[in-house]
């Protein structure tokens, strides 16, 4: 028997930030519901998957990254109910349903949490990490959260007077996964959502779950003792095998960490993640080289066994339109560059919300600030409709939306850019379909073009007889390269600028500024 590829590895997952979806209430903030209405908007683009951030109970500390009952909905988001319709609307429609698990902490609120802090003999003490200070009246150690304005990894609770860590928030005390008792029934949760039916899980902070049991200082700049301990792969292990124990499930991991080697450590063998989000990558300047040097190491070290996976945008880093707009307005250009490159990379694409529309980060007055790290320019509502038609919440709200919208919303709202053919909209469902159709693209090997000059990155992708040239300009200049044989032909089949398909390429190829091109090559 034969096997195609996995629906993981096929096609684009696209990043769902509930909050800031669809709003079907009024209340603001979107909402389980206001995906379902707006599922067709998936389908037209093509995704295969939608992962959804975190929509269970919580106090939105973290916005919903604090997690106060696993195994239920927040009444801001909706109902289970809610839930699985929703499940059912995607999956009639063909489209996979992944959602966050947040297995390194839980809120403060949490009713394992309220239990450990209630006293030290406290059957669930130990579900949590708690630890007498130094001595001198500071924490256990010097571990730091991964929020510069938390500061440090401990807080003191003066009733049973210890202190507990926590990575992020002192509202997100983190789970003691040293206790078997603790990883069972976090197993269960992810049992809970696999029963319903969900396809797979994006695993969060997942270097965060193994810490050095003993709590030694970091004591220097290596941080070897706070996160990513050799544990950490029999936990990822035990994980992987809940999953088995359903069909055709997978685990995306959040791997923040910024070395190759241990981020395919966690593929390479195919017992641990099915994917990994990929650091090193989403940290890139606008450099020919720096992309080819990261996607090279990667194909590297990468096992037969591990397949790679790419993002430029999430919901906690800034927009591609804006990060890489270098104040020349290139903003706009590169978003649908790194777009084109993202489709036409061996490896799963990961798309956040509005990275279909080119959106850039939302301005956020001091006084609508939310977010203790920074994070809401990127997180600001979607535009769906012309304020002109549906009024200023622009067809995400019709009450004041939670953040305000990304200051181009006028023109920049799906349903404006879904009739325009020369949108990034229009690029973008277009890089979708094509991938679908050409194997090359989304199954071909990867051939790295070396010689380019350093603006240009460009790389072939073949799979039988098929040969596609792929090529981009990140430089200021137009530029010309030798197509990857001295005799071939070749034929522009999709332009980043949208005026050049069809357009015969024969030896040479001319780019203008960050543009980007997928050329065929002729099969003689
Ligand atoms: C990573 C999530 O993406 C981020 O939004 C969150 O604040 C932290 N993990 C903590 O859960």
């Amino acid at each position: 028997m034969t096997h195609g590829p996995s629906w993981w590895q096929r096609g684009a997952i696209y990043q769902i930030y509930p909050r800031s979806f669809a709003d079907s209430d009024g209340d603001g903030v979107g909402d389980l519901p206001g995906i379902t209405s707006r599922l067709e908007h998936l389908a037209e683009l093509g995704a295969e998957a939608i992962w959804l951030s975190p929509f269970y109970r919580s106090p939105m500390a973290d916005f919903g990254y604090d997690v106060a009952d696993y195994l239920d909905v927040d009444p801001a988001f909706g109902t289970l109910d809610d839930f699985d319709r929703l499940l059912e609307e995607a999956h009639a429609r063909r489209i996979r349903v992944v959602v966050d698990w947040v297995p390194n902490h839980s809120s403060d609120r949490h009713a394992w949490f309220v239990e450990s802090r209630s006293s030290r003999d406290n059957p669930r003490r130990d579900w949590y990490v708690w630890h007498d200070g130094d001595g001198n009246g500071g924490p256990p150690n010097d571990w730091m959260s991964e929020f510069p304005a938390v500061g440090r990894a401990w807080s003191f609770d003066d009733a049973t007077e210890q202190w507990y860590l926590h990575s992020f928030m002192a509202e997100q005390p983190d789970l003691n996964w040293d206790n078997p008792e603790v990883e069972a029934a976090m197993h269960d949760t992810l049992r809970f959502w696999l029963d319903r039916g969900v396809d797979g899980f994006r695993v969060d902070a997942l270097q965060r779950l193994a810490h050095d049991p003993l709590l030694r200082p970091n004591a220097g700049a290596a941080r070897r003792h706070d996160q990513d301990w050799d544990t950490m792969h029999d936990r990822l292990r035990g994980i992987r095998r809940v999953a088995e124990e359903y069909e055709d499930r997978m685990l995306v991991g959040e791997v923040a960490l910024q070395d190759m080697h241990r981020v395919v450590s966690f593929l390479n063998n195919g017992d641990q993640l099915h994917l990994a989000h990929n650091f090193v990558f989403c940290e890139l300047e606008w450099d020919a080289d720096a992309f080819r040097v990261s996607i090279d190491d990667f194909e590297a070290l990468a096992s037969d066994r591990a397949w790679p996976a790419w993002f430029l945008e999430n919901h906690d880093r800034p927009r591609v339109a804006s990060r890489f707009d270098d104040g020349t307005g290139q903003g706009a250009a590169r978003a649908r560059a790194a777009l084109l490159m993202l489709y036409a990379l061996r490896g799963t694409p990961f798309v956040y919300q509005g990275e279909e529309l080119g959106l850039p980060d939302a301005e956020i007055p001091p006084d609508r600030v939310v977010d203790v790290d920074g994070r809401d320019p990127e997180r600001a509502p979607i535009p769906w409709r012309p304020p002109s038609a549906v009024g200023p919440g622009a067809g995400f709200t019709t009450g004041e939306p939670w953040l305000p919208l990304s200051p181009d919303h006028r023109e920049r709202n799906v349903a404006l850019m879904a009739q325009d053919p020369a949108s990034i909209l229009t690029l973008h469902r277009r890089l979708i379909a094509f991938r679908r159709r050409h194997p090359a693209l989304s199954v071909g090997s990867y051939h790295p073009v070396i010689e380019a000059h350093n603006d240009l990155f460009a790389y072939e992708r073949r799979h039988r007889d098929e040969r596609l040239f792929i090529a981009l300009n990140l430089g200021h200049e137009p530029r010309r390269l030798p197509l990857p044989d001295e005799t071939a032909r070749g034929r522009i089949l999709l332009s980043t600028t949208g005026d050049r398909d069809d357009e015969a390429a024969d030896e040479s190829l001319s780019l203008r500024p960050d543009e980007g091109v997928i050329v065929l090559l002729d099969p003689r």
